[in-house]
């Protein structure tokens, strides 16, 4: 039984349809066929003892303390590595297994610190339990002369240790590493006495491949591998279930706590997205809540080279409010706006989003997806009615063939390329289509079928492509189009696509791709079975990002890959939230649920339930919010969880805007690039801080429970609460709760959903309503959302963007596992010890063309600006591309992007930037103003005065 109740069945459950009757201790039991003996006797309550086995991992057999009698059997065969069998009769407990397994465990405690009382896995340790369920106090061997015990600890990792001495060798930790996480960074070394666990070619944790996602430390029955910080302060004396803060996989974690101190965060086996993994950033990053540079009391100033003044929530809250009203008055109603964001829970995100409609008066609200998945909105509700995935994470052990377009998941969604890996290895084909050799690509025991180096601009080109090989070639489903399908549309399409000019061949010029391995992929994924879809940001933050959305719906649609468990398009959403944040109503053209202001029943509704009359046209979005602070008509910004300073492209541009407003608040943990243009600073609440939900990229919503008091008094709802409150329009919640049932009242998708519902299943997936109580995991079964699918033509149509002489490379841009975009929380934390700075990835072809080696500071120019970084010569990516990442606000990878954008939504396109690149040996102008800048707020924010202003 683990500290949360869950309760470890020794083996993974049987597959089987098919089922068994046996008698174990007298009891009769039925399980399916291939369940093992040790599971089966914990189903009736007889616990058998065992060390290397738990139901996480497959049966290995090494430990010979789990062993039974069956009668008509010889010997006494391991529970664990036994199955049942019809008429089985197994005896769990006799004299003569008691004294085997004594004699076992004699043998393991007399190579093993006898220090039970000082040792960090003290009360949760299975080999002291063991021995207490085996009642040995003391071994009659003795500590033998040769032994273990002289052999040091590695403490190389950050965050946790792997102490030899306390290791029994039972394998479990190389099975998490090669099963679970599918790193394979472990392996068990020499042979008998001699073995060992070697992390690669036997370094240390920190040198070797392992990426720190903690799963063998989760394994270990022992202390042998422990998270310093269970070392450093001990056992928790709570442990509550919430969600993670970092990335859309939205995994559940277990968090354990002392007093008001979180111990660690153990990911919960019974999470419904990630069955008990975790990731480096959410099982370790925490730390980040407590660093010493959180702001925990609010901040005003009159101009932004004025010192702080530190104020109380009243004063804080009573300037706010009045400067917002006097902008209002002297500038117009629509002079001010929101920012929401996807790092907050979806009852923040709503109050922010009401207090624009209902308070401010306008829509000027808008949300970082503006900037990620706006085209995944607007791509998806077209085609087939629905802007979200199709799919649970758990559907992709269905697929017989996955594309993986424009994502990257081992580094940005790690615990679903994890599960992705798992299906992998046990048959499924891959295809990647990226301009980068992604890890997917080949990795251990995995390889891709197909890479698609496709140039960065071209995704539409290739899409094309691949339908057009799909038509001219007949692997389209035709019954299942004619089922559910617009004909005409379906007709204008397929005519489109097979026109000669979207031929591979046609389109190579454009999309860089050899036409066979075009033709190749596109057969795969119409042929294989199931065909699922993958993508993320590199297919959204384009020009032709929505186009591209439709493209990718078309394809699944033209190949019958939706409505059903293994197929779908999924989008792998960044944020922890940004499915919530855009379902909450945050754009400015849409209620929650996307429906458009202008429909006047929906807005009805809303007017009724908020006693307000509300706008019928839609507000601005965050590039017209710039472009109009910069005409001088907008002037105020709330701005809720987000660094716009940091996040959004062509950062001169935006910090201009920025700074022409009169009145910019930022509410936040830390003094991020955008609150040093504040001119107020109300402080933000960590996710460990507050209740809520989050949604993750399944629709999948899950609580987020407050685990610790809020450092600066309030959580953040609570904030614009008191802030619209101050505006003249009351509002009164007790509890997020409370918000989440308004939610449900004025919302379909969200009607069934309430806390007392999320408390009892854990989590659930909108659609909840009267018609799937319990949510929905798979999407348009049957039929499509919109009715019948919509296929949408995709023209390409390049960017303007390209490479020219002046500019000749093209600058693409993605995240690293241990960082997390724009590294606010992950930066610090110790995960700086895998990446400490954004670098330039450049072709060796590229880098001796322009006579730069590896570790040379380059100039990346493109038209917007300029930046330095450090080079990495990487075959990675192909000749002609360029690629970064954009963690650290010094590199300023964004001062570079352009203000170009997706045509329908104005999603920014990042990830296509026309560059040169050439050797120098200084920071750029820009580099050096920001330095100067962020030393002048630095010293501003030490300067502080409490004296109220
Ligand atoms: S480190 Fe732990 S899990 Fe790994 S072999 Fe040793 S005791 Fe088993
Ligand atoms: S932390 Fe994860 S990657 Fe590293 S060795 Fe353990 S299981 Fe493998
Ligand atoms: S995969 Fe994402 S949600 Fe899961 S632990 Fe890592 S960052 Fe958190
Ligand atoms: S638990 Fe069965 S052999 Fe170890």
């Amino acid at each position: 039984m683990y500290s949360d109740g869950y309760e470890d069945l020794g083996t993974p459950p049987g597959e089987s349809a098919k089922t068994v009757t046996l008698e174990i201790d007298g009891k009769q039991v039925t399980v399916p066929e291939g369940t093992s003996i040790m599971r089966a006797a914990a189903l009736v309550n007889r616990s058998i003892p065992k060390l290397c086995a738990t139901d996480t991992l497959k049966a290995f057999g090494s430990c010979r303390l789990c062993l039974v009698e069956i009668e008509g059997r010889r010997g006494y065969p391991a529970s664990c590595t036994t199955l049942v069998a019809d008429g089985l009769k197994v005896s769990t407990e006799t004299p003569k297994l008691q004294q085997l397994r004594r004699g076992v465990m004699e043998l393991y405690l007399s190579d093993h610190p006898l220090d039970c009382v000082s040792c960090p896995a003290n009360g949760h340790c299975e080999l002291q339990d063991m021995a207490e369920v085996l009642d040995i106090t003391d071994t009659r061997y003795g500590l033998g002369e040769v032994n273990h015990q002289h052999v040091p600890k590695d403490a190389s990792n950050p965050y946790f240790t792997f102490d030899p001495t306390q290791c029994i060798v039972c394998s479990r930790c190389v099975r998490a590493c090669d099963e679970i996480q599918g790193t394979f960074a472990l392996t068990i070394q020499g042979r008998g006495f001699e073995s060992k666990v070697a992390a690669s070619q036997d370094e240390s944790f920190l040198a070797s491949e392992c990426v720190s996602c903690g799963a063998c430390v989760e394994s270990c029955p022992t202390a042998a591998l422990t998270e310093k910080s269970v070392i450093a302060l001990g056992r928790p004396d709570r442990v509550e279930t919430t969600t993670c803060g970092y990335c859309g996989v939205g995994c559940s974690f277990n968090a354990e706590v002392r007093e008001d101190e979180v111990i660690r965060m153990v990911p919960n086996r019974d999470g419904h997205a990630n069955h008990g993994h975790a990731c480096v950033k959410g099982r370790f990053a925490f730390g980040y809540a407590t660093h010493p540079d959180r702001i925990t009391t609010p901040m005003i100033r009159k101009s932004i080279d004025d010192p702080w003044q530190q104020v109380s929530w009243d004063e804080a809250i009573d300037y706010t409010a009045r400067e917002f009203k006097r902008i209002q008055e002297q500038y117009g109603r629509d002079a001010i706006g929101a920012i929401t964001s996807s790092r907050c829970t979806n009852e923040e995100t709503f109050l922010v989003q009401k207090l624009v409609r209902a308070t401010f008066g306008n829509n000027n609200v808008d949300t970082c997806a503006r900037v990620c998945h706006s085209p995944t909105g607007y791509g998806l509700k077209n085609t087939i009615g629905e802007s979200a995935g199709t799919q649970a994470f758990d559907s992709v052990m269905k697929a017989d063939a996955i594309i993986v377009v424009g994502a990257n998941p081992t580094d940005g969604h790690p615990v679903f390329a994890s599960q992705l890996k798992r299906r992998l290895r046990q048959g499924a084909k891959l295809i990647v289509a990226d301009p980068r050799a992604i890890g997917l690509v080949r990795s251990p025991h995995i390889e891709a079928e197909y890479h698609l180096p496709v140039r960065p601009g071209a995704n539409v080109a290739l899409f094309n492509a691949m339908a057009h090989v799909i038509v001219t070639e007949g692997l389209t489903k035709e019954d299942y189009i004619a089922e559910r399908c617009e004909p005409e549309a379906y007709q204008k399409w397929k005519a489109f696509v097979a026109e000669e000019r979207n031929s591979p061949e046609a389109m190579a010029a454009a999309t860089g791709v050899e036409p066979d391995l075009v033709r190749n992929a596109a057969r795969l994924y119409a042929t294989a079975g199931n065909g699922a879809i993958y993508y993320g940001l590199g297919v959204t933050e384009h020009s032709q990002g929505s186009t591209m959305v439709m493209a990718i719906a078309n394809l699944a649609m033209a190949t019958g890959n939706l409505g059903r468990e293994g197929v779908g398009v999924n989008p792998l959403r960044g944020q922890n939230n940004v499915q919530g944040s855009c379902d909450m109503g945050s754009f400015p053209h849409e209620f929650s649920a996307y429906r458009h202001v202008s429909d006047p029943v929906v807005r009805g509704e809303f007017e009724a339930a908020w006693g307000r009359p509300l706008l019928d046209e839609p507000g601005l979005r965050i590039p017209n919010m710039f472009e109009a602070a910069l005409d001088g008509s907008f002037k105020g910004l709330y701005v809720q969880g987000e660094d716009i300073a940091q996040s959004d492209p062509n950062t001169q541009h935006v910090t201009a805007a920025i700074a022409a407003m009169e009145c910019v608040v930022v509410q936040d943990l830390f003094l991020n690039e955008t609150a040093k243009y504040a001119h107020v600073f109300l402080p933000g609440s960590s996710f460990l801080e507050k209740d809520g939900t989050f949604i993750n990229a399944e629709r999948r919503c899950s609580r987020v429970r407050k685990i610790v008091e809020p450092r600066a008094g309030f959580q953040d709802w609570e904030v614009t609460m008191l802030l619209s409150n101050a505006m003249g329009y009351p509002m009164r919640y007790r509890h997020p709760s409370e918000i989440m049932d308004e939610i449900a009242r004025l919302t379909p998708t969200f009607a069934g959903i309430s806390y007392e519902k999320l408390d009892r299943l854990g989590s659930i997936q909108w659609p909840c309503n009267d018609l799937a109580p319990e949510g929905t995991p798979t999407m348009h079964v049957g039929e499509f959302v919109r009715g019948k699918g919509k296929f949408l033509l995709t023209e390409y149509v390049p960017t303007t963007e390209r490479a020219t002489r002046r500019y000749p490379l093209l600058l693409t841009t993605g995240r690293k596992l241990s960082q997390y975009n724009v590294g606010a929380q992950t930066r610090r934390t110790p995960n700086v010890t895998w990446a400490s700075a954004d670098v330039l990835e450049i072709h060796p072809d590229d880098a001796e063309m322009r006579g730069i080696k590896d570790g040379d500071m380059v100039g990346v120019t493109s038209r917007a600006g300029e930046i330095v970084l450090p080079a990495r010569l990487s075959t990675l990516v192909r000749p002609g591309v360029v690629y970064t990442t954009f963690h650290f606000p010094e590199s300023g990878a964004n001062v570079v992007t352009t203000e170009n954008s997706d045509w329908a939504t104005n999603c920014p396109e990042y990830k296509v930037t026309a560059v040169e690149i050439v050797k120098v040996n200084q920071p750029s102008a820009w580099q050096k103003r920001f330095h100067e800048f962020t030393e002048h707020q630095l010293e501003l924010l030490k300067g502080r005065e409490t004296t109220h202003a």
